[in-house]
């Protein structure tokens, strides 16, 4: 595998805001392409300065809905990173898509752009949970996009959300199953979380609806994983299940804690520079973002340096939802100061973790339903590793 830095374009607009969902999106009446085009590119030009000589290994186009964007504009982004950077010859190019037809019919003008994988956000294969889900698509149509995204890309994806208001383990087995049929080299499963802020989070204040229980959304995640080891796309990430050699490797660069760059509104980046890790956010809003970018050629708050400790802390919670593991070692020689060893020890000994020849550590499947508690249990206190 190329090691090199990703960029991530998001694309804030969508058709329709989604009740479970908290990414930065938002539906607007119109949208002038040819500005957007503009600013993105300007935003390139703005980082390529910052950041000369770079290898690029993937660019992302994630969202909100990017396959709503122009091709062309998809291309002019392309274009532009590969002529300001060196791109690896075997770089990502990866494509969030909605399953609507409209979208599907764009496919093959996003691979002329240069696009050579799509992550399809199916989400259900069931017409009653799409409708619930807020989704703009049916199943036929969810079906029928990822057949022309097999005829269309070299690799694709799709992701379903389990754990559905009144669905059974015995429902969703069969509709992983019939997911399997339609499955190349590549699935992301997400458990439904209630996110604040959202109108599921009010309607599920209101109990107009109940979800799993922490003990039937462990037996939904356990199935989920066994069905999929069985069919040999087992996880390689906490959600995220690939045939060996098939994992998206953009998303590999933030589990290893790798560089990159996030063009786009309220999109985040972590940059080196002269030996110095940089945490980077955009403006969020979409007509500040925008205008930001036309007054001072990007739209960033100013870079922040990560200290060693929190970067320590950032590689250990991205590391540890990798089903490969981390090296200590490789996130600091001096680990020790970070990790509570005693908790280490324990954490062993219950069985969550594996700790190999002193140096990987890796999660076991019951320690993947526990990373949220583990890792500051793992962690020394601020003051201690100071002291
Ligand atoms: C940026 S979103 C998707 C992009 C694309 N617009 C779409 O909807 O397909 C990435 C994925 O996160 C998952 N997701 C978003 N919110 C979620 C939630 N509250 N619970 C579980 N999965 C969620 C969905 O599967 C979604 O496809
Ligand atoms: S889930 Fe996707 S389509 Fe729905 S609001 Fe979120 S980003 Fe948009």
């Amino acid at each position: 595998m190329t090691s090199g830095s990703g960029v991530y374009i998001h694309w804030p607009f969508c058709l329709a805001k989604c009740p479970y969902c908290d990414f930065n999106s938002h539906v607007h009446d119109s949208i002038d392409h040819d500005v957007w085009q503009e600013r993105y590119l300007r935003s390139i030009d703005h980082y390529a300065a910052l950041l000369p000589g770079r290898r690029i290994s993937s660019i992302y186009f994630g969202g909100g809905t990017p396959s709503l964007m122009k091709p062309q504009t998809v291309a002019a982004v392309i274009d532009r990173i590969q002529q300001k950077w060196q791109v690896t010859n075997d770089i990502e190019i990866t494509l969030e898509a909605n399953p609507t037809s409209v979208e599907a019919d764009k496919f093959q003008e996003f691979k002329a752009a240069g696009v050579n994988r799509v992550s399809l956000g199916v989400q259900a294969l069931n017409d009653n949970d799409l409708k619930f889900l807020g989704r703009q698509h049916n199943v036929k149509e969810a079906l029928k996009a990822i057949d022309i995204a097999k005829e269309s890309f070299d690799r694709y994806s799709f992701d379903l959300i389990y754990a559905r208001p009144n669905q059974s383990l015995k429902d969703w087995q069969q509709e992983l199953e019939k997911a399997l049929q339609y499955a190349d080299g590549h699935l992301s499963l997400y458990q439904l979380t209630i996110e604040r802020g959202t109108a599921f989070y009010q309607d599920y204040a209101r109990k107009k609806f109940s979800i799993p229980g922490q003990d039937l959304a462990a037996d939904f995640y356990n199935l989920t994983q066994d069905i999929l080891q069985a069919h040999g796309l087992p996880a390689y990430e906490v959600s995220n299940h690939a045939k060996e050699g098939q994992e998206s490797r953009h998303n590999l660069i933030y589990w290893n804690y790798g560089d990159y760059i996030g063009i786009g509104p309220g999109a985040h980046g972590r940059i080196t520079m002269e030996g110095k890790k940089f945490a980077t956010r955009e403006h969020r809003a979409p007509e500040i973002w925008l205008e930001r970018v036309g007054e001072h050629g990007h739209g960033a708050h100013p870079f922040e340096e990560v200290p060693a400790g929190d970067q320590f802390m950032e590689g250990l919670m991205m590391g540890l939802r990798l089903r490969r593991g981390i090296s200590l070692t490789g996130l600091a020689e001096n680990w020790r100061d970070y990790i509570d060893e005693d908790h280490l020890k324990e954490a062993v000994a219950q069985g969550w973790l594996a700790h190999e020849n002193d140096n990987n550590l890796r999660p076991s499947r019951e320690g993947v339903l526990r990373l949220n508690a583990l890792i500051p249990y793992l962690l020394r206190s601020q003051a201690d590793q100071a002291a």
